[in-house]
């Protein structure tokens, strides 16, 4: 019998843009706390969780969340104090019921996250496991493919890029760690490159770097040239994935390509565009190709692409069974983003993921770009099986913490950790 639920509280907190989040402890009748941090995106789908913040308010500009922090003192703890809390899917589904609204607009995604995650950490205290075992049993032992997030541009930093994320996936690493030291020395050796020219090695919001180049396609020649530089070969050891977030360029039905002067796209000119470069370079999976309504477009991409590459939905999915269902029912994808809090559940995330598994699509854990120091992904796309993970670049803590808690896990596992395909 484990010890139930005596107190939910949160805290309001930062995030690693400064911004206030939410911190919330869950304390059981036998004195054990854990606590869970929720992040925030900054390149939201349209039908992410209502992320609930002080809009009315002056405090931080009205981003503050001491609205959050009342939903789980106030409307949320009472219901769940006297719980076991390995109850986590009644828990979950006690908080949607309580909330009533399609978009967790009541409660607030951001407020039942941080409740499920806590509750989750709670029980795996309570029955002595690590937390990648307690949600993924006995034989979780799979450790995520990393994608590593090198060069930011779109809504993610002021370089000149309209693509959001240009990511190196080291496919040929034969462990965790070493693919996570493969990564590590190309980020370094594309900021030797980058300094040579003359370029800025500042980074971004997820930690890569974000430079002044002549167009998005520059930024595919640099990475391949870092990874040769690194001593790495292009493809076989370490690959490409894009994220390019299209819908944060799309306009009035064009894909605006102003920031790098490229001008404007179709849909069809677009899915053109990725053709050649999956014929340049070596390019495994792309995200959000294309905007989120552009459904038709998503559709012919995947037909186009999709047994050559791994063509994700972000934006257009939001980690909701919904629309997974959808896009499985036009063959607009053939694998999904997972972010805890695009859905505001641990239990209809893995329900998302269930989802993509019986569909034979892939799925990536992933960070927001406003992070904070909590490991819970890194836990959790273990307890998942793997799959692959994106959170973020080979610096900034925020980003670091995730791939540090892969390495114990990895070193923990030890003969039992598995990796790669
Ligand atoms: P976000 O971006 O966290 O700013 O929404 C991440 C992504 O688009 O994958
Ligand atoms: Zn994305």
């Amino acid at each position: 019998m484990t010890a139930s639920i005596h107190s939910i509280r949160a805290l309001e907190i930062l995030d690693s843009r400064g911004l206030p989040t939410l911190r919330v402890f869950v304390q059981l009748e036998d004195g054990t706390i854990e606590a869970a941090s929720v992040p925030s995106g900054a390149s939201t789908g349209e039908h992410e969780a209502l992320e609930l913040r002080d809009t009315t308010s002056s405090r931080y500009g009205g981003r503050g969340v001491l609205g959050a922090v009342a939903s789980v003192n106030d409307l949320i703890a009472p219901h769940l104090v006297g719980m076991d809390p390995s109850w986590q899917s009644r828990i979950d589904r006690l908080m949607i019921e309580i909330d009533g609204t399609a978009t967790k607009a009541k409660l607030g995604g951001n407020a039942m996250l941080g409740v499920s995650q806590a509750v989750a950490r709670a029980a795996a205290r309570a029955h002595g496991l690590p937390l990648y075992q307690y949600l993924g049993g006995t034989c979780a032992g799979r450790l995520p493919m990393p994608m590593m997030n090198v060069i930011n541009g779109g809504k993610h930093a002021d370089s000149s890029l309209d693509l959001q994320e240009f990511m190196i996936v080291p496919v040929g690493a034969p462990t965790f760690a070493e693919a996570l030291r493969w990564g590590v020395e190309t980020f370094q050796a594309l900021k030797r490159l980058l300094a040579g020219r003359k370029l800025s090695t500042a980074v971004g919001d997820e930690g890569g770097f974000a430079p002044q180049l002549g167009s998005n396609e520059e930024a595919l020649q640099l990475i391949v040239a870092a990874i040769e530089r690194a001593g790495y070969v292009p493809r076989e050891q370490i690959a490409i994935a894009l994220d390019p977030a299209a819908t944060s360029f799309h306009e009035q039905g064009e894909y605006r390509l102003t920031r790098s002067g490229q001008g404007a796209k179709t849909s069809a000119e677009m899915i053109e565009m990725y053709r050649k470069w999956v014929d340049t370079y070596p390019i495994i999976s792309l995200e959000d190709g294309l905007a989120e309504d552009d459904w038709q477009g998503f559709s012919e991409l995947t037909a186009k692409l999709g047994d050559r590459i791994q063509i994700v939905g972000d934006d257009n999915l939001c980690t909701n069974p919904i629309y997974i269902r959808r896009a499985i029912a036009g063959r607009a994808c053939n694998a999904a983003l997972i972010k805890l809090n695009q859905i505001g559940t641990v239990t209809e995330t893995v329900e998302a993921i269930q989802l993509c598994r019986e569909s034979g699509w892939g799925f990536v854990v992933s960070h927001r770009s406003g992070e904070t120091e909590d490991t819970f992904m890194a836990d959790f796309a273990v307890a998942m099986g793997g799959g692959q993970i994106k959170t973020g670049s080979l610096c900034r803590s925020e980003r670091i913490a995730k791939y540090n808690r892969l390495l114990e896990i990895e070193a923990e596992l030890g003969r039992a950790a598995l990796f790669g395909a």
